[in-house]
């Protein structure tokens, strides 16, 4: 089922998300469903409080870049980029000292993008969706990817890294944003027309 993705100014998308307690039935039912709607939203991650659901939960899905990917990584495709992953409870450790701009968007911020700096190399550790423990060394777009989303975890948007001046120039359209003046072509909380 696809799921109405929350705009800014929506409160869950700034409260830090609890962490995933255990397996269930309504839990796997989540997972598809956000996979689903990240697939629908042409978004290459997508966290549970972005649909309503305050857990320490994300989906990413890299594949649409896996060329770039597997450039990246000698020629070979590693498994983080073969279609949606499922990330429970993830930590993110930065390595200091890698900071590179990226330009960043965000599904609950349709058609905004803006550069913002981040370390490009991270240590990352999660339960998939099995419960099955995952710890590695992750760089360019994946670190990039995981750190954006793990931030959506803690309440944080990439608006809030970009530079003070960019701040300011978005301020109106962002308080715009809030006010229900947004529109994409999937489903948003609270719901617009669609486009
Ligand atoms: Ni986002």
């Amino acid at each position: 089922m696809v799921l109405p993705i929350y705009t800014y100014g929506q409160p869950i998308l700034r409260q830090r998300a609890p962490e995933v307690g255990g397996d269930s039935l309504e839990l796997q039912r989540l997972i598809d469903d956000m996979i689903e709607t990240m697939h629908v939203a042409a978004g290459v991650g997508l966290a549970a409080p972005q649909v309503g659901e305050p857990l320490r939960l994300f989906v990413i899905d890299l594949s649409a870049s896996a060329e770039d990917i597997r450039e990246e990584n000698g020629g070979v495709l590693p498994d983080w980029a073969r279609g949606a992953q499922v990330l429970i409870n993830p930590e993110v450790v930065p390595e200091v000292g890698t900071e590179v701009s990226f330009e960043e968007g965000c599904l609950s911020m349709p058609d905004l993008r803006e550069d913002v700096l981040r370390p490009d190399v991270v240590h990352l550790k999660y339960l998939d969706r099995r419960f099955q423990p995952h710890s590695f060394g992750a760089q360019g777009y994946l670190a990039r990817v995981v750190q954006h989303e793990l931030d959506h975890l803690d309440g944080v948007l990439f608006t809030d890294r970009i530079s003070p001046i960019r701040k300011r120039l978005l301020q109106r359209r962002l308080r715009r944003m809030a006010d229900g003046d947004v529109e994409a072509d999937y489903p948003l909380f609270p719901p617009r027309a669609p486009r």
